[in-house]
């Protein structure tokens, strides 16, 4: 991977003089502090409703909800079975998944399971089925081949449903997962709020670099903080729920080992200073929190980059972690954690090219219509599909020809990067002006499968396509 340095200051401010101050140029919107949650700080686990030990049978009903996001602030949210974010589904590698979704929505929603490697008819977006319409029930079923940390979101209007709160975390688990002291799920997010505390409106100003918010949430709550026992060896599986914000996630004065990625666990723990969660992406991470009981760290999002004066923001506090009453006795770092067998080399090559316009009214990416997206010159649902053998294996070179950073994802198959460090991924982020390269086996699963940007504004706008695999 290559990319060129980031732009000076002086550019930066040259840069915005130019470009004036459109809405698609305005700067992020200044994140709110808020008081303290003093509330719990763990997602919601799904009730399992089937007695039998291989089955996980989860109902979930999307309905209209108050949500206190904030210490004494409720915002009217659209959830997942009241709760934000929606209950975890937790099941282990090889179980049957059932989920009854029943629409008490305003309008029609489906469940796509982000990252489940399911059949096709499962996988919630429109090509492969009809919208659950309100007041209607649709039941999910697949078998869950994979270990890892995933998650569940709508496929329509995601833009819109997934920032008024509809997204929940699966924790799948294998035979062999690392001892730790603690394993919990942290679902990261922001919304936009307005000055009355109340999702502000959706308008095409946000679609140019996603709909950042002012309310950073981990799982649900602003201002969270969790306490874990100090000398434990703890593992946080982080989500990126967001519709566009890029969390830089560090944890000042401690060193973060991360194990699992996208698609479970890595060949062995690697320490990291601090993991870039794009959109979609998770992480695993242990932390052996030394220190003293009392102990305050804070978890935190450093500046970043994506392009469109993104980078102007500092760097924000998301949840803070206390130390607690040191263990016992706590398990060892692991030495190795799973084997990733390199795929062979492609016997298919593909190229596929992500760029921004502007409908009308001016050159691309200063113009004055609403932005538009696309892959290889097709806005999706224009443009062909592209098509593939079941069992092949493809390189495909992802070429981000705009001047920010789009965050890709592959539908119903895993991948690796090409020239990386050995790990299953399925959302990548592809840098502005640049190349990435992943091999990817068309296995076990024939379709209709979507890639798209993961900035959701980007993909229902058109960055997405779909590749069909017979
Ligand atoms: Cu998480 Cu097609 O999406
Ligand atoms: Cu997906
Ligand atoms: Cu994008």
């Amino acid at each position: 991977m290559t990319r060129p340095s980031y732009p000076t200051a002086l550019a930066v401010a040259a840069l915005l003089a130019a470009c004036g101050d459109h809405g698609d140029h305005a700067a992020p919107p200044a994140v709110r502090g808020v008081e303290p949650w003093r509330g719990s700080f763990e997602a919601v686990v799904a009730t399992d409703l089937d007695p039998a030990a291989d089955v996980v049978e989860v109902a979930l009903e999307a309905r209209v909800a108050d949500v206190e996001i904030a210490t004494g602030h409720h915002v009217s949210m659209w959830t997942y079975d009241g709760v934000l974010p929606g209950p975890t589904i937790e099941a282990r590698a090889g179980d049957t998944v059932r989920v009854r979704l029943r629409n008490s929505l305003p309008e029609a929603t489906t469940i796509h399971w982000h990252g489940l490697r399911v059949p096709n008819a499962m996988d919630g977006v429109h090509v492969v089925q009809a919208p659950v319409e309100p007041g209607a029930e649709l039941t999910y079923e697949f078998v869950v081949p994979d270990a890892g940390t995933f998650w569940y979101h709508p496929h329509v209007r995601s833009d819109v449903q997934v920032e008024r709160g509809l997204y929940g975390a699966i924790v799948v688990r294998g035979d062999d997962e690392p001892e730790t002291t603690t394993d919990r799920v942290v679902v990261l997010d922001d919304v936009l709020v307005d000055d009355t505390w109340q999702l502000a409106p959706f308008d095409d100003s946000q679609a140019m670099v996603g709909r950042q918010g002012n309310v950073l949430l981990a799982n649900g709550h602003a201002s969270a903080a969790v306490e874990i026992a100090s000398g434990g060896l703890h593992r946080f599986r982080f989500v990126n729920a967001a519709n566009a914000r890029f969390f830089r996630l560090a944890l000042p004065g401690q060193t973060l080992v991360q194990i699992g990625t996208d698609g479970g666990l890595l060949e062995a723990p690697r320490e990291v200073s601090e993991i870039l969660l794009v959109p979609g992406e998770r992480a695993d991470v242990l932390l052996r929190a030394g220190g003293a009981e009392g102990d305050a760290l804070e978890w935190k999002t450093l500046s970043y980059e994506r392009g469109h004066m993104t980078g102007a923001e500092p760097d924000l506090p998301i949840f803070g972690t206390t130390l607690g009453a040191a263990v016992d006795a706590a398990p060892a770092m692991p030495a190795s954690l799973a084997t990733i067998p390199a795929l062979p080399a492609a016997t298919v090559v593909r190229e596929l090219t992500l760029e921004e316009s502007h409908d009308a009214g001016g050159h691309a990416g200063h113009g004055g219509g609403s932005p538009v997206f696309s892959i290889n010159g097709a806005s999706f649902p224009d443009g062909a599909p592209l098509t593939g053998v079941l069992g092949a294996v493809e390189e495909w070179s992802i070429v981000n020809a705009t001047e920010m950073d789009h965050p890709f994802h592959l539908h119903g198959f895993r991948f690796q990067i090409v020239d990386s460090v050995p790990a299953w991924r399925d959302t990548i982020n592809i840098p502005a002006m640049t190349t990435v390269r992943f091999r990817v086996r068309l296995e076990d699963h024939p379709g209709r499968w979507m890639f798209h940007c993961h900035i959701l504004e980007h993909a229902e706008r058109g960055m997405a396509g779909e590749l069909i695999v017979e």
